[in-house]
């Protein structure tokens, strides 16, 4: 009994020594201010010590991406710290290569500031704004997918590529948080930016976007992502999306035809049922303008009784599979689920596409 007692009360001292040392960190250590050296001089900033390197940087408006609100769960948060980040923890390693590890690459909302930092974020991202906008519409796709309009009022237009995303700024218990959508407008509509974005149950991000109505604010940063188009018109383009990969497939198609009105793409969309259908009457109509753009929608779902589908059946990468001829230079772009991509790039590269030819997006 007495051994019982004596772990119980060491268990209990312990205990209280994490507390305490856990408040005398947030209350009593004080770092003063540190310095951040962006980019070997390119802008120093002068913050308050003890936050996170995430949270400094957004204090001063720098908004590299974070899609999990700082908690270390997304590995958005990448940047290269070359002096005063400590060792990397345990927390960022699943998200980290060796190679990353190696050139010291870290997640930025594990590395806290403690004294003069020096990091390397590249230009594209120095340049990523904060907009305010209001939602001008909100208009139910499928059963489960709404599309947002916001028109942007401060700064009034965003310049960003087909394929790029922002992140919503959205509101939570313990201070607004970032969540990651893919912008399926084409870069030409500078005024708007227009998102897809389907209803996951207890998601915090598509409950607040799904209870938005029109005149309702919202706030985002952005432009994010590296998808590039292949500026040869005579590349073939090919769009491959499973649900809101559908949303930067989209945008890429839309400015597609808006500046190569003959250039030869196409789109490939996998749904599971037919409720799951949506844009097909937009895309039939763009393919009915411009008679180098293919439309293919494959169900993965038998149909329910009464049903009737004049497209594709099974899964999307047997689809691909059926309507390409090999050899012909392309460029793909896959947005949708892991297995979707994984099963489709091997089609393309059967099909004679290089890996460098192929950008994914996992959704
Ligand atoms: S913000 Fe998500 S891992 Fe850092």
């Amino acid at each position: 009994m007495i051994y019982l007692w004596s772990i119980l009360v060491f268990a209990g001292l312990l205990a209280l020594l994490s507390a305490a040392l856990v408040v005398a960190q947030r209350y009593l250590v004080h770092y003063g201010t540190c310095r951040v050296d962006i980019n070997a001089g390119q802008r120093t900033l002068d913050v308050d010590g003890g936050q996170t390197l995430l949270q400094a940087l957004y204090g001063s408006r720098i908004f590299i991406p974070s899609a999990c609100g700082g908690k270390g769960t997304c590995g958005f948060c990448k940047v290269q710290v070359t002096a005063g980040g400590g060792p990397v923890l345990p927390t960022e390693t699943p998200y980290l290569t060796r190679r990353e590890i190696r050139s010291g690459v870290r997640l930025a909302c594990q590395v806290k500031v403690r004294a003069d930092l020096a990091v390397r974020i590249p230009e594209e991202m120095l340049n990523v704004r904060l907009f305010a906008a209001e939602v001008q519409s909100a208009r139910r796709l499928t059963h489960d997918t709404r599309e947002l309009r916001l028109r942007l009022a401060d700064p009034p237009e965003i310049a960003h590529r087909p394929g790029q995303y922002v992140q919503v700024q959205v509101p939570s218990p313990d201070g607004p948080v970032f969540r990651a959508y893919s912008l399926s407008s084409p870069p030409h509509e500078a005024g708007v930016v227009e998102l897809v974005v389907r209803l996951v149950p207890g998601g915090i991000g598509s409950t607040y976007l799904h209870r938005l109505s029109p005149g309702d604010p919202a706030a985002f940063t952005g432009p994010y992502g590296e998808f590039r188009l292949d500026e040869d018109p005579a590349t073939e383009v090919v769009c491959v999306a499973g649900g809101c990969g559908m949303a930067p497939v989209r945008s890429i198609l839309l400015s597609l035809y808006h500046r190569w009105p003959e250039r030869p793409a196409w789109l490939f969309f996998g749904c599971r049922t037919l409720r799951d259908v949506f844009y097909l009457d937009e895309f039939r109509a763009l393919a009915a303008k411009h008679p180098a753009f293919h439309v293919v929608y494959a169900l993965s779902d038998p149909l329910a009784p009464g049903e009737t589908w004049d497209g594709e059946r099974g899964f999307v990468h047997l689809a691909v599979d059926k309507h390409l001829a090999p050899g012909v230079k392309r460029q793909a772009f896959l947005c949708g689920p892991e297995p979707m991509i994984e099963a489709v790039t091997r089609v393309l590269l059967d099909k004679g596409l290089r890996p460098a030819d192929v950008f994914y997006d996992k959704f």
